[in-house]
């Protein structure tokens, strides 16, 4: 089984009544012109390859099945809400993606469309399952970034000093070196507001973790990490042990940590 994503990036401006088509799909098509609501939409298909092309699906496919049938339903939706001065919410979007995923069910078989997600801004997304229990679809992924700075020393006394520098290289330096580590958060929840408030979420992870590593020696000024080589693995499941619980009725599903951009590492505790 092969897997093949997609991201459609496309825009739309509620102050008019259409949008300009563009010619730049990596920017965004349709375009808009001057202030619009920016969306990018991850299509991620299952499926075999097609071994006349190579493809699981010809992704200009993908392009033309997402802008026929499902920018029309978020440009309709965004018009008619802006228009009548009415806030369009989590629980909204989270429909709005269920019913791409509808829309979308038919439209690249054999390939099936295993997931769909939807970046809100270039930090935040809110993903669906398009596989699995009824139960399952109903719920939605909701994922935010987060940034803390901070200083650590890789070492494990255990080892010799030319083991340690042997293993760890630059990052075993006794004064410590400094990364600004990015955090991804993922929770599974209903959309409802009443059950999920995104500022509730952010308080939460500012206060449970952001606050305990933020501009701190990750060796020295945090306790919990004392007997812990800060990895990245490590940071990522020791992010996961300050969380997790902290969100009910929303489930921790996955936490990711960056310590530049060419490395990070996630931890699924539930998995
Ligand atoms: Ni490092």
């Amino acid at each position: 089984m092969h897997k093949l994503s997609r991201r459609v990036r496309f825009s739309v401006n509620p102050f008019l009544p259409g949008d300009s088509p563009g010619f730049n799909s990596f920017s965004s098509k349709p375009a808009a012109e001057g202030l619009a609501v920016f969306f990018e939409m991850t299509v991620e298909l299952a499926g075999e390859l097609e071994p006349t092309t190579g493809f699981v699906v010809n992704t200009l496919d993908i392009d033309k099945s997402v802008r026929q049938y499902v920018v029309p339903l978020f440009a309709e939706r965004i018009r008619k809400d802006f228009r009548q001065g009415k806030h369009i919410s989590l629980a909204d979007i989270a429909e709005l993606l269920k019913n791409s995923r509808d829309r979308l069910a038919d439209k690249f078989t054999p390939a099936r469309t295993s997931k769909l997600s939807l970046n809100l801004n270039p930090f935040r997304k809110v993903a669906v399952d398009c596989e699995g229990t009824e139960q399952n679809c109903k719920m939605i992924y909701f994922s935010e970034k987060f940034e803390f700075a901070a200083m650590h020393r890789l070492w494990n006394d255990e080892f010799s000093q030319s083991r340690n520098l042997e293993v760890f290289g630059k990052c075993a330096n006794p004064a410590g070196h400094g990364h600004n580590y990015i955090v991804e958060v993922t929770v599974k929840t209903p959309a409802d507001e009443k059950e999920f408030r995104i500022a509730d979420f952010e308080r939460t992870v500012d206060n449970k973790l952001i606050k305990l590593l933020d501009h701190k020696n990750l060796n020295a000024d945090v306790p919990q990490l004392s007997t812990t080589n800060p990895t990245v693995e490590n940071l990522a499941v020791f992010a996961w042990n300050r969380l997790v619980g902290k969100f009910a009725p929303a489930v921790l599903h996955c936490v990711t940590v960056w310590e530049n951009d060419r490395t990070s590492s996630s931890y699924l505790g539930g998995a």
